[in-house]
């Protein structure tokens, strides 16, 4: 058995922890089947050779092999520590010590800074939306071996150090509720530092702290001023360290390149400003003083908590297009967040400027309507003859096309790139299938997934938006885990969630918060609520944490979000008009469903089912979540909460017959898929969705609250063949319809272009918007069947349960789990299927596999009515099957 791909904090060798007590995992390998860990040791020191322990585990006779806990001496701020495991599998063979891991402590506690707050000295002369520069020379007279860099801003920051930038992150330090949390970053500098004279200096942009943010076309929601905080320690080799910081010796200047620079609207830079502020001695004269922000609080920052921003694709220009009204337009060939990369070589004083959209009109023009008040319009110019290439700083685009609307001499589209921007986290699953259309869906879902997971989980990536509404991640965060590593990125998130939440308890609309009574107005009519909580959407409380704890075995997560999903479910518990229902607020519902009625986005099922159904859902995960942490008490009050709410809703929502009064497909829907019902009754209701949807040729009418669970409870409940009608029909309103238009993400509205090619309202019409995503989570978990075990979360134990359409012959999932590669894939040839599945080591599967003869079968197996039951260790197996 081998031990491969240790990490600790679910990163490979991390220099920027604050965590007290952070976990390591580790995957096996072993070509032989059957296989599990049955014991590990841990060692943990201060330096590589393992003389000095800081932490010795000793032999644990365990099967965990993810998120186990470090449990040595207190870990000190700035210590660098190596560990290392090794493991004995059930027949008491021990492996090797694993390769050496490393991680490394940031500041354990805020009390750590030495550095203050820095903001650059007004300067009345530049332009009013000029990104200030910060810079400071230093001289080094010893070798440095060792060199770190904590910083952050108020702001967005771009840190140069010596003619180089410092790290590889875009719009870093991300977007927190910096007034209650900022988040620093931690960079290894030692290559770039050189003896004598050096020079550091940073640029910094409005983002998300002073920029225009929400359709109010508010500024300076955290505060009006930029600021940089900074440490810079270097260990000389005679181990003596040496601090630079940030403090009253810094020169600043708003006389440098970048003009404007803002998240919707874009950028303008002016390469004839550049000044050489990272060189040393760089001859600039016209340098500010800045002003110490002795009072700007410290106790609000934290270490990086998840993996920054960064270049992570680059898209080559499918075509350069000369559209009916003469303008020159490249079309990336994919809807995607981030932003151009362009060569040009021109005159001084000559202009580069873009203009970035979604779609091209009916016409075929370029289309920018719909992204509202953000003007997502790049402007650069040139400072010589020299050829120049150039990307903008601290912005982003949602766009598939680009309008170049100046560009001197000729375009050619070998010298533009798309540059694709998301959080660093790593790709779980892929799916591939026989069927182009569903193959398409599948990668339109992925693209959403990366086109609004910009540091935080986002509506959209284009309109003036671009907000971390709660209820599109609650929506779509398994399938979001089914393709992405969440953890990291979404506790960050949920830190925030717990942040922003109302003294009342209740959760925000969006997170972070950016809460303007008049902006609730705009959307669904003001009334008089001050706190804007709906359910759906405020249930991302209770939600995200226990979908992380069940795919990934996170429970830290539900330990860090336990107060804060108590005081959700308290929140709505006074809500009233009684204890177990939620009633009489307003709400945003079904949200965009088409059974709306005319000119409402809110979708026909009452809004007051929505909101006590997941009453009962969340109620019912925090019971779950506190039998897990061990917290009886809280187990009992709210599994009695839950069972007192299931009562009332069925008193309220079920008839003497048995019938739902809200009569909606939602509502079936929801009674079948959140258990709030009896087994009988949702089976019933599936057996009358499933004839409703027969009846109306199978449209998809369902919103943001219907749309994720529809299949999954049609599937539940033996509607199997309706889930697969519903999922390939390709007329409007469907999911295939708009993969039919050549949508390349998911659409916000199912109708955003209609089949007569007029465009929903642009005052709400993104084309890349994952809410109606969620329905890839069908597609993983039933169409290629990869379930996990509640009692036994992280895939230690999971289900593969493949419901096979006649639509598709062949299906496979590949899913990267914490333990190791799953695979769970089926062909049919002929009258035969054939099976193939991965268990990776240290983990169990139970296969429920359907046909009417299992024909090759490694393992032992029962026949469960028409399914074929096994449980199996680790391994590569294959079945046929008669069909
Ligand atoms: C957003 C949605 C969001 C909704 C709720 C919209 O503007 O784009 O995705 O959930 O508002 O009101």
């Amino acid at each position: 058995m081998k031990i491969q791909d240790i990490t600790v904090e679910y990163q490979h060798n991390p220099i920027g922890l604050d965590t007290a007590a952070p976990r390591f995992a580790w995957k096996l390998a072993d070509d032989s089947q059957n296989i599990y860990q049955k014991a590990y040791h841990i060692q943990v020191s201060k330096d590589d050779e393992f003389r000095e322990l800081a932490w010795d585990s000793r032999k644990v006779d365990s099967d965990e092999s993810i998120q186990i806990v470090y449990n040595g001496e207190t870990l000190t701020s700035f210590t660098e520590y190596f560990w290392r495991v090794k493991v004995w599998d059930q027949e008491e063979t021990e492996t090797d010590w694993s390769d050496i891991g490393r991680f490394e402590m940031a500041m354990m506690s805020w009390k750590d800074w030495e550095a203050d707050w820095i903001t650059p000295e007004y300067d009345y002369k530049a332009p009013k939306t000029a990104c200030p520069i910060l810079r400071k020379e230093f001289q080094i007279g010893k070798r440095v071996t060792k060199a770190r860099i904590y910083v952050t801003a108020k702001g967005l920051y771009e840190l140069w150090l010596n003619g180089k930038k410092v790290g590889r992150d875009f719009l870093t330090p991300g977007w927190t509720s910096y007034n209650k949390r900022t988040l620093y970053q931690v960079y290894d500098v030692t290559d770039m530092l050189k003896e004598g004279g050096n020079a550091i200096g940073a640029t910094i942009g409005s983002g998300w702290y002073k920029g225009e943010l929400g359709w109010r076309s508010r500024r300076n929601l955290y505060g009006g001023r930029e600021a940089l905080i900074m440490e810079l320690h270097m260990t000389y080799e005679d181990g003596a360290v040496e601090k630079i910081l940030s403090d009253g010796t810094w020169q600043s200047s708003y006389r440098g390149p970048v003009i404007c620079s803002e998240i919707y609207h874009g950028e303008t830079y002016d390469a004839q400003k550049e000044i050489l502020f990272d060189t040393y001695g760089c001859g600039f004269e016209d340098w500010f003083h800045v002003r110490v922000m002795g009072a700007a609080a410290k106790d609000i920052l934290h270490a990086q908590e998840c993996p920054p921003v960064r270049e992570k694709l680059v898209l080559r220009p499918v075509e350069l297009l000369r559209s009916p009204n003469g303008q020159q337009i490249l079309d990336m060939g994919q809807n995607m967040a981030g932003h151009v990369r362009f060569r040009v070589k021109g005159k001084a004083g000559e202009r580069v400027v873009l203009r970035h959209g979604e779609i091209l009109d009916s016409e075929g023009n370029f289309y920018s309507e719909n992204l509202k008040g953000a003007r997502q319009r790049v402007e650069y110019i040139l400072k010589d003859e020299q050829e120049a290439v150039f990307e903008p700083h601290f912005t982003y685009q949602g766009f598939r096309y680009v309008l170049i609307e100046e560009y001197p001499g000729e375009i050619k589209k070998e010298d533009f790139e798309g540059i694709v921007l998301y959080s660093d986290i790593s790709q779980t699953g892929k799916f591939h299938c026989s069927d182009e259309n569903l193959q398409q869906l599948t990668q339109n879902i992925l693209w959403g997934q990366r086109g609004n997971f910009v540091d935080i989980p986002t509506d959209c990536p284009q309109r003036c938006e671009r907000l971390g509404w709660t209820g599109d991640i609650q929506i779509f965060c398994d399938t979001a885990a089914l393709q992405m590593e969440t953890p990291l990125f979404l506790r960050k998130w949920l830190h925030d969630v717990a942040a922003e939440q109302f003294p009342s308890g209740g959760v925000p609309w969006v997170v972070p918060d950016i809460y303007d009574d008049t902006y609730a107005y705009d959307l669904v009519g003001y009334t008089g609520q001050s706190e804007k909580v709906a359910a759906a959407w405020g249930d991302c409380a209770t939600v995200v944490p226990w979908n992380l704890y069940q795919a990934f075995g996170d429970k830290r997560i539900l330990e860090e979000q336990f107060d804060s999903m108590k005081k959700y479910v308290e929140f709505i518990r006074k809500q009233g008009p009684c204890e177990y229902t939620w009633e009489g607020q307003h709400q945003l519902g079904d949200w965009v469903a088409l059974d709306a009625p005319y000119g409402s986005f809110v979708g026909a099922t009452d809004v007051d089912y929505v909101a006590s159904a997941y009453f009962a859902k969340s109620t019912e995960i925090l019971y779950k979540t506190a039998e897990v942490i061990g917290r009886d008490k809280e187990y009992k009050i709210y599994r009695e909460l839950h069972h007192n709410i299931l009562k009332a809703f069925q008193e309220k929502y079920v008839d003497e017959d048995g019938e739902l009064t809200v009569k909606t497909q939602t509502a079936l829907v929801l009674a079948a898929n959140f258990g709030l019902v009896s087994e009988e009754l949702a089976s019933n209701y599936m057996k009358k969705l499933a004839e409703w949807l027969k009846e109306t040729n199978y449209d998809l009418i369902t919103g943001f609250v219907g749309t994720p669970y529809i299949c999954h409870a049609l599937t539940k409940y033996g509607q199997v063949e309706t889930a697969y009608k519903l999922l390939f029909k390709k007329e409007y309103p469907s999911w295939m319809y708009q993969v039919t238009k050549g949508a390349t993400t998911v659409w916000e509205h199912l109708d955003g272009i209609r089949p007569d090619g007029t465009l929903w309202n642009p005052r709400m019409n993104s084309f890349n918007h994952y809410a109606y995503g969620s329905i890839a989570e069908w597609i993983y978990r039933d169409i290629t069947g990869l379930k996990i075990c509640e009692e036994v979360p992280g895939y230690k134990k999971f289900q593969i349960c493949p419901r096979l359409g006649k639509e598709l012959d062949s299906a496979e999932f590949a899913y990267e789990s914490m333990y190791g590669k799953i695979v769970s894939g089926w062909k049919r040839t002929e009258d035969k299927i054939e099976y193939h599945i991965t268990v990776p080591v240290n983990t169990t599967a139970e296969l429920r596999l359907v046909g009417s003869e299992l024909l090759e079968c490694q393992v032992p197996y029962q026949k469960i009515k028409d399914e074929y039951v096994l449980e199996t260790g680790s391994g590569d197996y294959w079945f046929t099957m008669r069909e």
